[in-house]
């Protein structure tokens, strides 16, 4: 369903992504490693129109999107949920949620099913985003999203600074989304044990460009590793 193609994007006269492929599939799980500073925020940013591509191209459900603004993807049907999560603090939790229905068919309303997925959130409405914790406000980005009903959902370091019990949380939802709900995913991560728990393919990313890429059972363990340590 998304096909992104050899993209090159620069910052500057400084490359940050050079010739970097990778694809999405309905009901699976791609995901993206990497240590820091490697591009893969840029790539998502990329495939959100947030930055502009020099080359290459990104194809969604057939359409080639490479040059949409970033809204008309989201009402395309691409989720987004950015590092750092950008939830607003000074809105509530039923408001946070709200925002996300300019990019939804019209005449919704915020999906009660968010509730059964994450359910400290329908206990939290009325209370202000900037109250919750770390992991609720992680939690909430990904309903906001799902708000939208998109069909892909791309989610940039979800477990960053998140206790553990959380991470169990959120990794559940994500592969229920997938599994269950035929949603594509494609989640960027540092940590090879959540990722390699759900992803159906892995792309490791050196420096701007995909290192090594495929199935989980089919990579080379120690390989991987190297790549996240080098
Ligand atoms: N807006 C920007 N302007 C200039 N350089 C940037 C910008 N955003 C990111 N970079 C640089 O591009 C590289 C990749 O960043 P990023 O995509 O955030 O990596 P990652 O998400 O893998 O940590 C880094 O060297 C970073 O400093
Ligand atoms: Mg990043």
């Amino acid at each position: 369903m998304l096909d992104v193609r050899s993209i090159d994007l620069s910052y500057g006269a400084s490359l940050c992504l050079r010739g970097v492929s990778i694809a999405v599939e309905p009901g699976s799980i791609t995901c993206v490693l990497g240590r820091n500073g490697v591009g893969k925020s840029s790539l998502l940013r990329s495939i959100m129109g947030l930055e502009t591509v020099g080359g290459g191209t990104v194809a969604w459900e057939g359409c080639d999107i490479t040059r949409m603004p970033t809204a008309e993807r989201a009402r395309a049907g691409i989720g987004y949920v950015p590092q750092g999560r950008e939830i607003f603090p000074f809105l509530t939790v039923q408001e946070n949620l709200e925002t996300a229905l300019a990019a939804a068919p019209r005449g919704s309303s915020v999906d009660s099913e968010v509730f059964d997925l994450f359910p400290i959130l329908r206990q939290f409405l009325r209370r202000r985003g900037g109250d919750l914790s770390g992991g609720q406000q992680q939690q909430l980005a990904i309903a906001r999203a799902l708000c939208a009903r998109p069909r892909l959902l791309i989610l940039d370091e979800p477990t960053e600074g998140i206790q553990p019990n959380v991470i169990k949380d959120i990794g559940r939802v994500i592969a229920h989304l997938a599994k269950d709900r035929g949603m594509g995913v494609l989640l960027v991560e540092q940590y090879y044990e959540f990722a390699r728990g759900l992803a159906d393919r892995l792309a490791i990313m050196v420096r701007g460009e995909v290192a090594l890429s495929g199935e989980p059972a089919a990579l080379d363990e120690d390989a991987v590793r190297r790549l996240l340590t080098v």
